[in-house]
């Protein structure tokens, strides 16, 4: 599905992502692990075209898309939900929803069964359709930043600490979510600091420090490996 290679990036003349590698299979959840600053984000926003990487390419659907514009990215499928949610705020519920189609040659009927699809999935949006989005908790604002993802009709979600700043049981919500877009064939990757739920959910995980990732392997395995531990603390492995 995706093949990141050698891939390279920075801000000015300071590099953020240094020579990443990364695959994600067809239905496979990824997770990308890291501290503050490790380079996550830059990483998922090169997926999607926002980024431009200086070196390495990007596979998707096993043809080249290194540089490819976010709309195509959009078009292709490849569905960037970002930190911080970015709805916007002066528009309703349904109108922010709908925005996420916006770039799709999708019918009225088409968008209509995928409106009704998020409303199951998320009875918050149901109940807040008209409300503004501005208006929702923090928690209620996540729920129809994924609604909004879903609605472009992604083959890959990419998804950026969908759960940050969120109480536990919103946290397990959103984790709950993820499992189900999984299960519908969707692949996943996405990048977390809440570690121990986001290895629960994934298949694999990539362990991202200082711009390069250091460590991969199954989630399950990751999950108890030291250096995870080093990767938050910024220290070497303590024995
Ligand atoms: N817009 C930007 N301009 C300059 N530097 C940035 C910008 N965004 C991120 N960085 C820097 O790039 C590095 C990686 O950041 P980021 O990808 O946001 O990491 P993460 O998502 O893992 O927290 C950090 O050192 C950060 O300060
Ligand atoms: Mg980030």
């Amino acid at each position: 599905m995706l093949k990141i290679d050698n891939l390279s990036l920075a801000y000015g003349s300071r590099i953020a992502v240094d020579r990443a590698s990364l695959t994600v299979g067809a239905g496979e959840c990824v997770a990308l692990v890291g501290a503050n600053g490790a380079g996550k984000s830059t990483l998922l926003k090169a997926v999607v075209g926002i980024q431009k990487s200086f070196g390495g390419s990007i596979q998707y659907e096993g043809r080249d898309v290194t540089g490819w514009t976010p709309e195509e990215a959009v078009r292709g499928g490849a569905i960037l939900c970002p930190e911080g949610r970015h709805l916007f705020p002066e528009m309703s519920v349904r109108d922010n929803l709908l925005l996420g189609a916006t770039r799709l040659t999708l019918t009225k009927a088409q968008i209509s069964e995928k409106l009704d699809e998020i409303e199951t999935l998320f009875p918050v949006v149901r109940e807040r359709w008209s409300q503004l989005a501005g208006t929702l908790s923090g928690g209620e604002q996540q729920m129809v930043a994924l609604g909004r993802a879903l609605m472009s009709r992604p083959k890959l979600l990419i998804l950026d600490e969908p759960s940050l700043g969120l109480a536990p049981l919103l946290v397990e919500r959103v984790f709950e979510i993820v499992v189900t877009i999984m299960k519908s064939g969707c692949a996943v990757l996405i990048a977390e600091q809440n570690v121990q739920s986001a290895l629960g959910v994934a298949h694999r995980a990539y362990v991202m420090e200082a711009g390069r990732i250091v460590k991969s392997g199954p989630a399950a395995k990751l999950r108890t490996d030291p250096a995870l531990l080093s990767a938050f603390i910024g220290i070497d492995e303590v024995s």
